[in-house]
């Protein structure tokens, strides 16, 4: 068996998010997670890091880094989604607050410092957030560029276009130019758009196969996306909430789930209108080099297998 691949998750926790990293810590024979470092986004990022940790104590992984980074975009006020994921950015259950300590060391020294540490091509950065700390990280050491094994994101959207705006996914709008750095870099990159996440919906089957695991995670599982489907199923009709941040991860895991294309990808930085916009060259209408493997579709029924079997051993 080839050892665990070696990642960084950046978040902002978030529900989906917490499910994302609970299938990460569930799946130890892949995945190795050097640690977590957090950023401002869903929530200020006061709450994010402490919810990182919360997420860690209900896997009952204690072990594993949480580091604070970046608590503002690069160069825009913070835009948050309590409206979304409630006013903890984690509601739905009442979680202690952690035992675990915030490591002293912030987020993006972490992410440079991984990253010089590990022979080239080891580290996969996941992103599940705003993009701010790896810019940021990138920015201060282009040196680590080169040594990303993938950046592997949820953000953006092409046929589903905007969630935040008309025009834009939350990631992306709320620090646009940190995701020109990240998308401009040259570093491998696989995109979770909308147009992939919204196809993976906890409907109500779903919810009851998480409660049925019979375990505090199974239940913890089913109350975060209890209440945070009820922003889509208002806004869209869907049948559930919609797992985005957990693609990233399955994608690790199960590749073989998704389908997409190697394009162009460009962020409007500049348009009031349709700021954070990913333009996605997905039908090659322009002469722009390839930048992103853009996901557009997912077996869903084969990623919540994947998702309630792994949970099952939490
Ligand atoms: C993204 O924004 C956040 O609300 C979610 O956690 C996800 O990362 C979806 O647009
Ligand atoms: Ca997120």
């Amino acid at each position: 068996m080839p050892s665990p691949r070696k990642i960084i998750i950046d978040t902002d926790p978030g529900q989906d998010d917490a499910v994302a990293i609970l299938l990460a810590l569930a799946s130890p024979e892949e995945l190795e997670l050097l640690g977590i470092t957090a950023v401002a986004g869903n929530v200020p990022l006061a709450l994010t890091h402490v919810n990182a940790r919360k997420i860690c104590e209900v896997a009952h992984k204690v072990d594993v880094p949480v580091y604070a980074g970046c608590d503002a975009p690069l160069k825009r006020a913070l835009v948050t989604a309590e409206h979304v994921h409630g006013k903890t950015g984690l509601d739905g259950i009442d979680l202690p607050a952690p035992v675990m300590a915030l490591q002293e060391m912030h987020a993006v020294d972490f992410i440079i410092h991984e990253l010089r540490r590990h022979a080239p091509g080891s580290v996969t950065l996941c992103a599940l957030g705003p993009l701010t700390n790896i810019a940021t990280a990138f920015d201060r050491a282009p040196d680590i560029i080169g040594r990303v094994a993938e950046v592997v994101l949820m953000g953006g959207a092409y046929f589903e276009v905007g969630n935040i705006t008309p025009a834009a996914e939350f990631n992306i709008y709320v620090d646009p130019d940190a995701a020109a750095i990240v998308f401009g870099s040259g570093v491998k990159l696989t995109v979770m758009p909308l147009d992939v996440t919204h196809k993976v919906l906890v409907d109500a089957d779903r919810a009851e196969a998480f409660a049925a695991l019979g375990s505090d995670t199974g239940k913890t599982v089913a109350a975060w996306t209890h209440f945070f489907e009820r922003f889509d199923m208002e806004k869209y009709g869907s049948a559930g909430a919609p797992l985005h941040d957990p693609t990233v991860i399955a994608w690790l895991l199960k590749p073989d789930l998704f389908a997409g294309r190697f394009i162009n990808v460009e962020i409007e930085t500049q348009s009031e209108l349709t700021l954070g916009m990913t333009v996605a060259d997905w039908w090659g209408v322009t002469e722009r080099p390839a930048n992103a493997t853009f996901i557009g579709d997912v077996d869903a029924a084969g990623f919540f297998e994947l998702l309630t079997s792994r949970l099952a051993r939490l």
